[in-house]
């Protein structure tokens, strides 16, 4: 069986290739819902929706395990999905994952008090960090900002942009004396060169790409009745739900070496995607 990480677009790529560094031979099935990328704007209903039609058709394809890359969709439907979709399901065995305690979880475990998160709009109206951050550890703080514009800038090329646009997000949750800034979005590892040179060195960055590689290495040591059922033979497909060449080419830049991406399709009618004809394509730039 395979490890599935689920994200809605190519920004799950990052921790993808972290994880394989990390956990280098885990057979492994990327699905980015690109057909219906930004969740991040989006109500519950829609993220719900479409997240269970992605988990649904990655346990299909064998995943014994799914870790939800996307903040969004661990903010939103990862409880309804764990706790009703699940157990409901052909796939009752099978594990859903998402980011949001891991992260918190590491910024504790690292001392901070003082915690600012940066993530999309969803995410941070949710509230879904201070929420679980309540039940951890009520003492801690947070300060929290919606940073909308940085998906479609790291999607669509627009880093000449990025600098006067972090710049202005970060100024207002730099006031309040944190001490670590928590990256709560899929693609926002990519920026932190650029966060880093904004906020200084003496704020520490949280970034999902270096902690949820060590928190599911834990956790699979933890789990054995899933660790083995996962296949070890260092197979990986990129599946999206749409291919443009302008995917190809984020993707290439994100995950900073050429990969093959297949496109799954969607049928409307029984609402599940499924492996039709597939393009083999390789990213270039
Ligand atoms: N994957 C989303 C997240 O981590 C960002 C992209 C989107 O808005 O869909 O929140």
């Amino acid at each position: 069986m395979k490890l599935g990480v689920f994200d809605s677009g190519l920004g799950g790529l990052l921790i993808t290739r972290s994880l394989r560094e990390k956990l280098c031979d885990l057979d492994i099935i990327y699905f980015g819902d690109t057909l219906h990328i930004p969740y991040g704007n989006r109500s519950s209903k829609a993220i719900y929706e479409y997240s269970k039609r992605a988990i649904d058709f990655m346990f299909s394809q064998d995943c014994a395990l799914i870790i939800i890359a996307c903040n969004t969709v661990s903010a939103s439907a990862l409880r309804v999905l764990q706790q009703q979709y699940l157990p409901n399901s052909k796939y009752s065995d099978r594990r859903i994952l998402g980011v949001v305690v891991p992260t918190l979880e590491t910024a504790i475990d690292r001392g901070y008090k003082r915690l600012g998160v940066i993530a999309t709009n969803y995410t941070i109206q949710s509230n879904i960090y201070e929420y679980e951050l309540k039940k951890i550890d009520p003492d801690i703080k947070i300060f929290q900002e919606h940073t909308p514009l940085l998906v479609p800038l790291i999607e669509n090329d627009g880093d000449q942009w990025l600098d006067s646009v972090l710049k202005h997000y970060l100024s207002p949750i730099l006031d309040n004396n944190i001490e670590c800034l928590i990256l709560g979005c899929t693609h926002y590892p990519f920026l932190k060169d650029k966060i880093r040179e904004i906020i200084g060195d003496d704020i520490s960055l949280i970034s999902q790409d270096e902690i949820i590689p060590l928190k599911l290495i834990d956790y699979l040591n933890n789990h054995k009745e899933i660790s083995q059922k996962i296949g070890n033979n260092d197979t990986i497909e990129f599946l999206v739900s749409d291919i443009t060449q302008g995917y190809l080419n984020a993707s290439k830049r994100i995950y900073n070496s050429e990969i093959n991406i297949k496109h799954v399709q969607f049928d409307a009618n029984k609402n599940t995607y499924f492996r039709g004809v597939e393009y083999d394509t390789i990213s270039k730039n």
